[in-house]
């Protein structure tokens, strides 16, 4: 059974954009009431009654409640607060400001997808590269963080052999330039014997959080994340220090690999992480007369997706593309062909579901003019 409490802890994951603190330390959780056959009704109290935020809040309110075990129902009601509750918030997020309140050096207010999936070689990699490039290729400021941190594979698929080095001034680690996104990956520190030991002597939990918080990753629309296979330390570190991360799950068509998959979404319950969608890999083979064979069955994808209560963000076919571009270092979706186009298709998808954070909107203006009334209270 569900309780108030959980319900606030799920809550906590979802973040107003602007304002950088999450729903309920803002104070906008005005009611939680649980029935007890599951059924769950949430009160927001949002700047204001037109607020552009409105749906993206609710949008994510929902995800993250409808996630919990137990729940069956999530109903939203908004209302817009009051003068004084308007202050308070004002205040908070002032506060957040002033003491730079950021554990990582990801911005909240930028979108953080997690490619997970139970069972190894289902291509992870691959999608993560690919969609990261394809986002990049829409114009939005994107990052791609190399989470499996000895298996690492995205400076290959990427084709970029640069090392990383840390800037002078900030000390902060600078991500490669690689088709128009920052990565950062093991793969791309250079190998004295130095740094070999101390990165072996690393936890892998450790070694992601110097890449969330030793990186200078600066102002990012999306943050792809590619996870490693299984569902230890890495996914509870980075719920923990990315608390607006979500997942994305790659299956393949098969039942078999379904089943892994549905672990790795149980986690993402665990965690707080909520699964955005799940993208089927290797759905089927064109052959050169058009006719569609499903080599490694049929369903996967869908059935998954239906139990997770999530969309379905896109199948991609196998490829030969895929593995040659992965080799040659640039990534299908920069080409065409059957792979490129569905890689495309589920980063468009992918942005209807997670939308950047808009840049104009109502809690903008209010601390704006918050700002000026200050200085001419001031001057
Ligand atoms: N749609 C596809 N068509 C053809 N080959 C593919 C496709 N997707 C992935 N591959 C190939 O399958 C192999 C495994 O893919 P990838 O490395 O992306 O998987 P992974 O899930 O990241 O694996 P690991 O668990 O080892 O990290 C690679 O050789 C890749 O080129
Ligand atoms: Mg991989």
């Amino acid at each position: 059974m569900v309780t108030r409490d959980d319900i606030l802890a799920a809550l906590r994951g979802v973040r107003d954009p602007e304002l950088g603190g999450d729903v309920v330390e803002l104070g906008m959780v005005k009611d939680v009431d649980v029935a007890p056959d599951g059924r769950v009704h949430i009160g927001l109290a949002l700047t204001i009654a037109e607020c552009p935020l409105r749906g993206q809040i609710t949008d994510d309110v929902q995800r993250r409640v409808r996630a919990l075990p137990g729940v069956t129902d999530v109903e939203i009601s908004t209302s817009a607060m009051t003068a004084d509750e308007r202050a308070n918030l004002m205040s908070i997020a002032r506060r957040r400001a002033r003491e730079h309140a950021r554990p990582t050096q990801v911005s909240p207010t930028t979108r953080v997808a997690a490619i997970a999936s139970g069972k190894g070689g289902v291509g992870k990699s691959s999608i993560s590269a690919n969609l990261a490039v394809a986002l990049a290729r829409q114009g939005r400021r994107v990052g791609l963080l190399d989470a499996d941190i000895w298996g690492f594979s995205l400076p290959r698929i990427l084709g970029t052999t640069e090392r990383l080095h840390a800037d002078d001034d900030t000390r902060l680690i600078i991500p490669a330039d690689v088709h128009g996104l920052k990565l950062i990956s093991t793969g791309l520190i250079a190998e004295s014997e130095d740094t070999a030991l101390m990165w072996r002597g690393l936890m892998l939990s450790k070694a992601l959080e110097q890449f969330l918080t030793q990186v200078d990753w600066g102002e990012l629309d999306y943050l792809v994340i590619d996870m490693p296979p299984g569902t230890g330390d890495v996914q509870m570190a980075l719920s923990r220090m990315l608390p607006q991360a979500e997942m994305v799950v790659v299956t393949t068509p098969q039942v078999a690999a379904q089943k892994v998959a549905m672990r790795v979404a149980d986690m993402a319950r665990r965690s707080h992480m909520p699964v955005v969608g799940v993208i089927e890999n290797m759905s089927w083979f064109e052959c050169g007369h058009g006719e569609r064979y499903a080599l490694f069955g049929e369903g996967g994808g869908e059935t998954l997706a239906t139990e997770l209560a999530v969309p379905l963000i896109g199948k991609i076919p196998i490829d030969p593309a895929v593995v040659d571009a992965g080799d040659r270092g640039r990534p299908v979706v920069l080409g065409d062909g059957p792979a490129a186009e569905a890689l495309a298709a589920a980063a468009a998808r992918l942005t209807e579901l997670l939308p950047p954070a808009a840049e104009e909107t109502c809690t903008g203006r209010i601390a704006r003019l918050l700002e000026d009334l200050d200085r001419t209270a001031a001057g």
